[in-house]
């Protein structure tokens, strides 16, 4: 089937930087290092690899199947492969729901990652003391005008490059940055290497210690998984539309799985070794990024300048490619005859920019941050929805609807590009991977941390 705009990816390789550009962002360098901190460091990283490889790479693989099979956005796309039960195009409604409230949040946090990139930039950060940083953040996160500031400069990149369009804009922009941040990221590991103490980092990323492992730390390892590969919320269905025909969906999904663990366990090995050899606490939370990073980097000196603009340019740039594939399944959703892809891209940015600038206004001391939905400030409200709750609600009927509602020969001839590739076993399985093994874990992990 054509694809619904006529748009795609103009090869795997393509394809596949521009959905690894997508999983590899703050999920991979400001949440992992911090969530497997708090919960217990190489314990959580078993937990972790098994949910990645089993759940999330198979997620991976389902919604290419769907994209490509329909050519067609997440709402239509199930509709179109089960015409008898209309009512799952609102597994895709809720995907895309879910993308809009990530992508709030996400360019709140984007817009302090670019401001701490200025901060390095000018000098700012190089000039505060030690125990002002966690000040420092704290008031510049709840202050009012200049995180939006950053906040919309961030949005208007990204705007531009969806406007550019799949294959100009998308694909270009991730084939360049891409490689670009595997070797700034190799560099920071390098440094963080050498310091003195830094196996005690390494042990504290690599030796589990299950007693810090609870119940919520599970759900919080599936949540992370699945946040971090970009799936279960229909982004990858999206990219899937725009697959070219010829290519393996078994091997792209696998390499990008691969490449976003592999970039996790990278941020890891950047990060924890530096914040040790400097005495720093590693389960800092949220702010590690923003408030221990910084204490680190002044510790190195001048060459700590440079780590410290080279570390939050990466991190932008990462937030801005995964940020681009979501403004991307919005705008794909409402482009169609009547919008054009330009102004369907402004129409999602502002409307998803006002729900981020309040969202940023709630943060902390702001000036929303009496406002209070079911007993939580809107950027937290926000924070718990998107990394914890609603990815695995929306991966596990998404997985149902793939495993038992779909039909196998659509499913196979997906796989096995149309009888041109012969798979094998691996195909068989992967299909008892998505029909009980994927369900069941999710089903599990997500009752028992919601009851639990
Ligand atoms: N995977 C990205 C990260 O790790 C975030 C992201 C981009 C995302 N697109 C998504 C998460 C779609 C869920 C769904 O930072």
């Amino acid at each position: 089937m054509s694809t619904k705009t006529g748009e795609g990816f103009s090869s795997s390789f393509g394809a596949i930087m521009a959905a690894a550009g997508s999983a590899v962002g703050l999920g991979n360098i400001w949440r992992f290092p911090y969530i497997c901190g708090k919960y217990g460091g190489g314990a959580f990283l078993l937990v972790y690899i098994c949910f990645v490889f089993l759940i999330g790479m198979i997620l991976m693989m389902s919604e290419f199947v769907i994209g490509r099979r329909t050519g067609e956005d997440p709402m239509k796309a199930y509709p179109l492969l089960r015409p008898h039960r209309p009512q799952w195009k609102y597994v895709g409604f809720l995907g895309l729901v879910t993308c809009f409230l990530i992508l709030a949040i996400y360019l709140v946090i984007s817009g302090w990652t670019l401001n701490y990139f200025w901060e390095s930039l000018t000098g700012t950060l190089a000039s505060i003391p030690d125990n002002g940083f966690k000040e420092h953040f704290e008031s510049f996160a709840s202050s009012t005008f200049r995180p939006v500031i950053f906040v919309i400069a961030f949005l208007v990149f990204t705007t531009l490059v969806i406007i550019g369009g799949v294959e100009k804009g998308i694909e270009r922009v991730s084939k360049l940055l891409m490689p670009f941040l595997v070797v700034l990221l190799l560099v920071m590991c390098v440094r963080s290497l050498t310091l003195d103490g830094a196996s005690t980092g390494l042990a504290y990323l690599f030796q589990p210690d299950f007693s810090k492992l609870t119940g919520e730390g599970v759900l919080a390892a599936l949540g992370q998984a699945l946040f971090s590969l970009s799936v279960g919320m229909g982004v990858m269905i999206v990219y899937g539309s725009y697959l070219p025909v010829d290519d393996n969906i078994l091997k792209t999904s696998v390499w990008i799985t691969i490449c976003d663990f592999a970039i996790a366990i990278l941020s890891g090995i950047a990060i924890f070794p530096a914040v040790f050899a400097c005495g720093q606490n590693p389960s800092e939370g949220p702010g590690l990024v923003y408030q221990v990073l910084p204490v680190v980097f002044n510790s190195f000196g001048n060459i700590g300048r440079i780590f410290s603009i080279v570390f939050f340019l990466l991190l932008s740039l990462a937030a801005l490619t995964s940020a681009i594939s979501l403004l991307e399944a919005l705008t794909q959703w409402l482009s169609g005859e009547k919008i054009k892809r330009t102004p369907s891209a402004i129409i999602m940015s502002l409307m998803v920019i006002a729900l981020a600038i309040a969202a940023s206004f709630s943060y902390g001391d702001g000036i929303l941050s009496g406002m209070k939905i079911g007993g939580m400030q809107l950027f937290a409200l926000l924070d718990k929805l998107t990394g914890t709750l609603l990815p695995p609600i929306c991966a596990l009927l998404t997985i149902i609807f793939f495993g038992w509602f779909m039909k196998k020969e659509d499913i196979m001839d997906e796989l096995s590009n149309h009888g041109t590739l012969g798979i094998g076993y691996f195909k068989v399985f992967y299909y008892f991977l998505s029909r009980f093994v994927a369900p069941a874990a999710l089903l599990i992990v997500l009752l028992a941390g919601i009851l639990g």
